[in-house]
């Protein structure tokens, strides 16, 4: 298909405050003389801002960068990411039209394309709200067919369920994204045929369908408020507030120390014995929301820290967030409040309202007291690893 910029083109384009901010900050990841390096994210931002990627976005990156605009042109129109023209307000849908997913009916989905947005590809339906296209194999081959809306796929589609959720969007909700025909993941429809023991203890959802939960809106194109800079190295490099006006600073409530940069992936200053529960002096500066920061630790006791891993829910990444906010053991967990359970539950970047979902507290006295009643076969899987 040959890809070119759309015969109209607006006048100018300029990247909001919160998305300059974003885009300077990633600049500076890469070496002097390699911030060319940082064109896709920097393209990928701007057409999360205008919906699609105009000539005037193309070169205001490209002269943000220092590159010749026909280099950024060039990216830009050879990766089928970016959208060369409008695209619907609400969504543009695309279908995989791949090996998987047209044996398995994408040929059908289509259809309801067709139908439901526009004749052709690329084309805006007559509310202005979808566009649709066909897209190579987005690797959710076991769950064809399928279709990838805002940032979710939508799997084991059928024409009718396609059409309802097309209606769903067009009323201003966001159908809950993954498999559309019962299935936890890619499992067989009537279940496990081997390996059964690990079919236990699995959450509502799974991951991805999670997180899209979580976030709550995945059709909504990102604006520059949804994530905390992770820059840490700003200072490092230069980039001060002193000597930078527009250093980069959060957005809205987002966790923010005295710099506006989040830290917590900085190295946590290390303290010869940690001995009591500390107060609020985590090694993650406080962050907002709503209920009260319970009391952290600076670094694991002498012993070192528990397997959080051992509450049902909490998985490496978790555990890694609980040490980054000061939590190392069961019974720091096992004594948090409501209040605090409130707090935790918000501060959980990616990952919000996980310990009240799923009962932290009470698994972690039962932990902490060393038992196992409540939750033999995962304890009993720790203590085997
Ligand atoms: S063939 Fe459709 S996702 Fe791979």
């Amino acid at each position: 298909m040959l890809r070119r910029l759309n015969h109209a083109q607006p006048e100018s384009f300029a990247f909001t405050p919160d998305n300059l901010a974003w885009a300077r900050a990633q600049v500076t990841k890469y070496p002097e003389g390699r911030q060319a390096s940082a064109i896709i994210p920097l393209l990928w931002r701007a057409q999360e801002q205008e919906g699609w990627l105009s000539r005037p976005a193309i070169e205001y990156v490209a002269d943000m960068l220092g590159m010749a605009h026909i280099r950024a042109l060039e990216v830009a129109t050879f990766y089928f990411m970016f959208q060369l023209q409008p695209v619907g307000a609400v969504a543009n849908i695309q279908i995989c039209g791949t090996t998987s997913c047209m044996i398995c009916g994408a040929e059908d989905l289509i259809g309801v394309c067709r139908e439901k947005i526009a004749d052709k590809p690329h084309q805006l339906s007559a509310d202005g709200k979808f566009s649709w296209e066909e897209v190579e194999c987005l690797g959710s081959c076991a769950n064809a067919p399928m279709a990838q809306i805002g940032k979710d796929y939508y799997e084991d589609l059928t024409a009718e369920k396609l059409a309802a959720i097309i209606d769903s969007l067009a009323k201003g909700e966001v159908p809950l994204p993954g498999p559309q025909n019962g299935r936890y993941a890619s499992e067989p429809l009537a279940g496990l045929t081997s390996l059964k023991e690990f079919d236990s203890g699995h959450t509502q959802y799974n991951a991805s369908v999670q997180r899209a939960v979580d976030l709550g809106d995945t059709v909504k194109r990102i604006d520059g408020t949804e994530v905390p800079l992770l820059t840490p190295w700003g200072k490092q490099s230069g980039v001060t507030e002193e000597t930078d006006t527009d250093a980069p600073v959060l957005s809205g409530d987002a966790p923010i120390d005295e710099t506006g940069i989040d830290r917590r992936e900085a190295p946590v200053e290390s303290k010869a014995e940690p001995q009591a529960v500390a107060p609020a002096v985590a090694p993650a500066a406080a962050a907002a929301g709503a209920g009260t920061r319970p009391a952290a630790l600076e670094a694991p006791r002498e012993g070192g820290a528990d397997d959080l891993k051992l509450i049902k829910g909490v998985g490496p990444k978790l555990e890694q967030l609980l040490h980054e906010l000061g939590f190392y053991h069961f019974e720091q967990v096992a004594a948090w409040t409501a209040d605090e359970v409130a707090w935790v539950d918000q501060n959980l970047q990616g990952f919000k309202g996980r310990v009240s979902r799923d009962d932290w507290v009470e698994q972690a006295k039962v932990l902490a007291s060393g038992g196992n009643a409540e939750f033999p076969d995962r304890v009993k899987k720790g203590d085997n690893e």
